[in-house]
């Protein structure tokens, strides 16, 4: 089953609560609420592990107004980051502390609308989180990406996608924290991996979750990688639509695990037919694909 049909399948499933809630025609806000039932079925998501922001058209957040004009009121609260680039945006987020799975079924409780005001530096909660929940813990780390990804895409990029694949978290403890190294192991992995992320992965060392020093280390990479390893925590990815980030967030764990089959065949991490860099310049040169050099070690 493709990506295409995972998301057919679930906003399906998906379709009688969040028609309940008035939101049904809105098929934008269902494949972001679903997101949480993919990355699930994927096995990505253990109790609260995870969360996920979508960056609305202005269209979009039209469309909610009859939701968010009760909540103008809600104070600014700081969000610890300064991101001018997201001055007057609304991200949809999901909730702290919520199960990724449940998004779908209870999108008011599970997930709400952030407003960022005219500096880039608060944001107020417009709809969403009911029963006292609150956004992510990872909201800054959010922040910075969208605008970074926004400033890299010309406003394309908008959905950010974060998950807790275990072949992720594993090789933090098999490989060095050496972007290059792990970039090139995975495009070593299969074809298709260079196809999808020419740029790269980039990397962030372990660092205490929902904390700025995560936020701040992580802006810098989404400047350049649309995917980012969190070492010994999980992913993120990012994306157009919330297909595009979770197809980049799965090629990038199916290569890992590509990588997690091929050392325990061969016992140890020597692969002895792994594909030379070599090889791997002729297959990219033959897809017209160029290589992010920063990214590409022996
Ligand atoms: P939240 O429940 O606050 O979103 O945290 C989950 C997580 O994955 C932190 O990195
Ligand atoms: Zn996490």
């Amino acid at each position: 089953m493709d990506n295409t049909d995972w998301f057919e399948t679930l906003r399906e499933k998906g379709q009688g609560v969040v028609d309940a809630l008035g939101l049904g025609h809105r098929p934008w806000m269902q494949e972001f609420a679903q997101l949480g039932s993919v990355g699930y079925a994927q096995g990505w998501h253990e109790r609260n592990g995870g969360n996920a922001s979508m960056r609305l058209t202005t269209e979009e957040v039209v469309a909610l107004r009859y939701y968010t004009t009760t909540n103008q009121q809600n104070p600014w609260v700081p969000l610890g980051v300064e991101v001018p680039a997201m001055a007057e945006e609304c991200l949809l987020v999901t909730a702290a502390g919520c199960a990724m799975e449940r998004v779908a079924q209870d999108p008011a409780r599970f997930m709400g609308l952030v407003q960022i005001d005219g500096t880039g530096a608060y944001g107020r909660v417009l709809w969403g989180f009911e029963g006292g929940g609150r956004p992510t813990s990872e909201l800054a780390s959010h922040v910075v990406i969208q605008g970074a990804r926004k400033e890299a895409s010309d406003g394309a990029s908008r959905v950010v996608y974060h998950c807790h694949p275990r072949v992720i978290a594993a090789l933090g403890s098999v490989w060095p924290e050496d972007k290059a190294l792990i970039t090139t192991r995975l495009w070593k992995m299969m074809t298709e991996a260079i196809m999808v992320f020419p740029e790269g992965l980039g990397l962030v060392p372990c660092e205490v979750p929902g904390s700025l020093e995560l936020a701040e280390a992580t802006a810098e990479e989404a400047r350049t990688h649309r995917a980012i390893v969190w070492s010994r925590h999980g992913l993120l990815a990012t994306g157009n639509s919330c297909e595009d980030a979770f197809g980049l967030a799965h090629v990038v764990v199916k290569a890992a695990e590509i990588y997690r089959d091929a050392c325990a065949l061969a016992g140890g991490p020597d692969l002895p037919y792994l594909m030379t860099t070599a090889e791997l310049k002729r297959l990219a040169a033959g897809l017209n694909i160029c290589l992010n050099e920063a990214c590409l070690a022996e």
